[in-house]
């Protein structure tokens, strides 16, 4: 009852409506995250398997040596799916799977397991979409140059070449790039991921590849899967001055421009922001004729990911932003403040400003601290969570927002990255020790939810 109660919430909040006909429930995983079985059936070394042995670079030491073990029970995951209801799901492949060697010798082993992967979903009536880089490099790419260096774009296209070769003729969707941001600046600005390297100029290189190798896997899939649906994912985080004064708005403006226009307008067509130009100057990369042609060209989709918002002050020098954390704020296990009401700002203003394609919500989820009490999982903060951010995404469709999809992450609690073990954004439970799925009521929350618009739809 309580369950049936929470869904005709949700319709109320998406004014009374459920959302249109087709429009895609799934849910979201990757490849370091969930498979584990790192050095079997000939998979090569990536950058996050020699990231999670630098002492003190992960909460408690974890690693994703075994993680959900999904490599060898991927069946018990699609079975949870189905169960779910699920229309899609969204997974990553493993670079060094399918080039152990990052160029050259193709391991047709580890591209059968995506083969099996991609007709278990569909045997079960569920779309995939696939990520061809969610952050596992192989490392002996890394160790000539990694996304700093311009030959990783031509190694990108060649694996590109090969996953849709194999795959091409089943995959309807696919996704170039997941958060260019991340990849760039946590990886090689910050040092908080892999490969753990801290420069700027190297963070910025990062970013031009990444791109430029969204854009040559573009021109790969249309030449090799006419028709394939072409999309890349970014991060999003609307930004809010903490004040009015000019000077917290013009903070506003350059973190936005440096975590969401720069990689977002590129990706639309619109090369990158001038005023970010100007402000990067000293350490752009080699930028050569036709890059942001081959970057900008027509995307069938725009996947966005969205967490949370970004509270901005000025800094005592005007470059350097501050993003504060407003008091008393709700938060998630991450720190993250819980903002529903960001998504639909972000998605209003992305509709204000360009011309969109399709959009998808390719994540949005939170980390809460679950327990397993006789045999179940309580978790109403994330139900909480994910029902207001789809009143959310409900009200930004109203205004006319062509969103057609929403992934939530995650299917399984996982390898969260730097946080390890350490931090559960599944709708399933996965006791780390015994390998063991455990649906949290999030899960049963979610699966009356696809049932209830299901029906609605219909
Ligand atoms: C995103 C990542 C995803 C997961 C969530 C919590 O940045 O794409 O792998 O870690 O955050």
């Amino acid at each position: 009852m309580l369950l049936t109660g929470s869904v005709t919430q949700a319709f109320l909040h998406s004014n009374g409506r459920p959302l249109p006909p087709g429009f895609v429930w799934g849910a979201a995983g990757s490849a370091y995250q969930v498979e584990g079985a790192v050095a079997e059936d000939g998979r090569g070394e990536s950058i996050w398997d020699r990231f999670v042995g630098v002492p003190g670079a992960i909460a408690n030491g974890d690693t994703g040596v075994v993680a959900c073990d999904s490599y060898h029970r991927f069946g018990d995951d699609v079975r949870l799916m189905r169960e779910l209801g699920l229309g899609a799901y969204r997974f990553s492949i493993s670079w060094p799977r399918v080039f152990p060697d990052g160029r050259g010798r193709v391991n047709q082993v580890g591209l059968d397991f995506y083969d099996r992967m991609v007709d278990e979903l569909l045997a079960n009536d569920i779309e995939p979409y696939v990520t061809l880089y969610h952050w596992d490099l192989p490392q002996v790419l890394e160790d000539r140059g990694g996304w700093p260096s311009r030959a990783t774009v031509g190694a990108f296209a060649e694996y590109v070449e090969v996953v849709v070769a194999r795959l091409g003729d089943r995959v309807p969707n696919w996704i170039t790039q997941n958060e260019p941001w991340v990849i760039s600046w946590l990886g090689y600005g910050l040092g908080v991921h892999a490969p753990g390297r801290r420069n700027d100029a190297d963070a910025l290189a990062a970013a031009h590849h990444v791109l430029l190798a969204h854009g040559r896997a573009a021109e790969v899939l249309r030449r090799e899967a006419p028709n394939a649906r072409v999309g890349v994912t970014v991060d999003l985080y609307p930004m809010y001055p903490l004040t009015d004064a000019d000077a917290d708005i013009d903070a506003a403006r350059r973190l936005d421009g440096a975590r969401n226009r720069w990689f977002l307008e590129p990706v639309l067509g619109l090369g990158y922001p001038t005023d970010m130009l100007e402000q990067y100057e000293s350490i752009l990369p080699r930028i050569d004729d036709g890059d942001l042609r081959t970057i900008g060209a027509p995307l069938d989709f725009l996947g966005v990911n969205y967490y949370s918002r970004t509270v901005v002050q000025a800094g005592p020098d005007p470059a350097f932003p501050v993003a504060v954390d407003v008091d008393g704020a709700e938060r998630t296990a991450m720190g993250w403040e819980v903002y529903p009401d960001g998504l639909t700002d972000l998605l209003l203003r992305l509709h204000g400003d360009y011309d969109l394609p399709d959009v998808y919500i390719t994540e949005n989820g939170a980390a809460y601290t679950d327990a397993r009490s006789n045999g179940s999982v309580s978790d109403p903060d994330r139900i909480s969570y994910v029902e207001r951010h789809l009143a959310a995404l409900g009200d930004a469709i109203a205004e006319g927002v062509p969103v057609r999809g929403y992934f939530l992450w995650s299917l399984l609690d996982n390898f969260e990255w730097a946080f390890g073990f350490s931090r559960r954004f599944g709708i399933v439970y996965v006791d780390f020790e015994t390998l063991e799925r455990v649906p949290k009521q999030s899960f049963l929350w979610y699966r009356d939810f696809i049932a209830a618009q299901r029906s609605a739809q219909a």
